[in-house]
């Protein structure tokens, strides 16, 4: 376990001396201390990131891609250990804290391969004399800012495909899930990636926003890769407009999911159940809003409340827990917040709709899967994002219906809908405004495809092809007088 930041190669603590308890959501016991660094260690970070970047990015792609590739063995190597670090830190099950190691790694190898593939172009002149190319260059000193739900994927997936195109990175982890990322970095170091090109420092809520302004004033860096809330990427994208600096923001979603009539009702279970509860529901694509045709209606709650009744709820420490507690009292004080509006306003709870506190879940942070019937759009959970394992269900007749009130969100991260009706999957397919849909699928993330959103969930794509672009930039060179 790294409990220090690591900048220009060298572990070090914050400059001030600040000190940052890590605390366990299963039952809120501290587990380490990290640096509560400031506005000094960020731009010390940069000047390190800076110092390092003419020669990393002089360096072959191909030897940059056998550095990641050596750092995608080690993770995997230490897959163990890492997925228990993101179970304590996080409070996800260990089954899922092992998941997301792998898919962390899965994003370190795909842009390790990306790297010796960033080919240019040779464009056909107008006129003889000339030669005309388009080169792909890396954008600079990278800002990455990562959020607590899948504490190494998110790090992994802006990391690697920046390091790939020849970027230098400072990074800041979310102040609740520090370590994991401390750890990546300390492997990074192990797999022999030169000093200053991946620098870290951990923050408290405090003193993040003098982090983040350091990282917006400062013209050095270029690009800020940002996942997390839509009010602060907002923010972002304000503040970064005095040095213009290129953007990827993965924001908020309020993901809707559609059971048709048509649907294999067995398979629209199954998927709700991996998209909605993969991670306690604190997962940005998680369904948000689930609408199900009246006709199938009661058969699909009576088949969903079963499962989701049959959920074992507990610390990641028990090896059998299926949901673990939420990160922290303000994730639990929201989820109340929706269920009690809901309630309030019409919801039937079918299971769950409560806090618990038992000898298993024995911490503050956990609260039962949950099902609400009879969900209408005058309810906050319709139009906010829970981020916890509530599943309101919406009634609805027809299909134009349900697009509209799909679509009636300023968000557009991810939607999901079942049917077996081939030219309607197409038709919602092209009409949903979002930028992930999953069609007869509920687990749709992985690293060959392109993970953003559109509207008001942010622009940029992370992994796959795309996700390489992101980091680069096009130059034109023309060479004349070649006649
Ligand atoms: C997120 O919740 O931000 C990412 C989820 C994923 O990669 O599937």
């Amino acid at each position: 376990m790294q409990t220090q930041n690591y900048i220009g190669g060298r572990w070090c603590d914050a400059q001030a001396g600040g000190r940052l308890a890590v605390l366990n959501p299963a039952d809120d016991s501290r587990i380490a201390e990290v640096p509560d660094s400031t506005a000094a260690d960020a731009r010390a970070a940069v000047d390190a990131a800076q110092a390092a970047l003419p020669f990393w990015r002089a360096t072959p792609a191909k030897q940059r891609a056998t550095l990641l590739k050596r750092w995608n063995d080690l993770i995997l190597e230490h897959q163990d250990t890492l997925g228990a670090l993101i179970s304590l830190e996080q409070g996800k099950p260990l089954a899922e804290g092992r998941a997301e190691v792998a898919y962390a790694a899965s994003y370190v190898e795909w842009f390790a391969e990306e790297a010796t593939r960033a080919n240019g172009e040779v464009i056909p002149a107008p006129v003889a004399s000339r030669r005309m190319l388009a080169l792909r260059e890396p954008v600079g000193v990278v800002a990455a800012i990562t959020p607590w739900n899948f504490p190494a994927a998110m790090i992994a997936r802006k990391i690697a495909p920046a390091l790939a195109a020849g970027c230098t990175v400072v990074a800041k982890p979310a102040e609740d899930t520090p370590l994991t990322a401390l750890a990546l970095v300390a492997l990074a170091e192990q797999a022999g990636l030169p000093p200053g090109t991946l620098n870290i420092v951990s923050a408290s809520r405090e003193h993040t926003p003098a982090v983040v302004e350091a990282w917006l004033d400062d013209a050095r860096v270029r690009k800020i890769s940002f996942t997390g809330s839509t009010a602060v990427g907002k923010h972002l994208a304000r503040a970064s407009a005095a040095t213009l600096k290129k953007l990827s923001l993965e924001l908020g979603g309020n993901a809707p999911f559609i059971v048709f009539d048509d649907a294999d009702l067995d398979a629209a279970v199954e998927g709700l159940m991996v998209s909605k509860f993969r991670n306690g529901g604190q997962t940005c694509v998680c369904p948000n809003r689930v609408y199900v045709h009246s006709t199938v209606h009661d058969r699909f709650v009576e088949k969903l409340a079963t499962r989701v009744g049959a959920l074992k709820l507990g610390p990641a420490s028990d090896g059998g827990s299926q949901i673990g507690p939420m990160i922290n009292a303000r994730a639990i004080e929201k989820i109340e917040r929706h269920v009690n509006d809901a309630v309030a306003h019409g919801a039937k709870v079918v299971v769950g709709g409560r806090r618990v506190r038992n000898a298993v879940a024995a911490g503050p942070n956990y609260y039962a899967p949950t099902v609400l019937c009879d969900a209408t759009p005058a309810m906050a959970l319709s139009c906010e994002e829970t981020f916890g394992p509530v599943v309101p269900i919406f009634r609805f007749d027809d299909e134009a219906e349900v697009l509209a009130l799909a679509n009636d969100t300023p968000f557009g991260l991810a939607a999901y809908f079942y049917t077996q009706h081939m030219a309607r999957a197409w038709r919602l397919a092209d009409a949903l405004e979002c930028g992930i849909v999953g069609v007869n699928e509920g687990a749709l993330a992985a690293e060959a495809a392109p993970f953003s959103g559109v509207k008001e969930s942010g622009y940029g794509r992370e992994g796959s092809t795309h996700g390489l672009d992101d980091y680069m930039h096009t130059k034109y060179v023309c060479q004349g007088g070649l006649s």
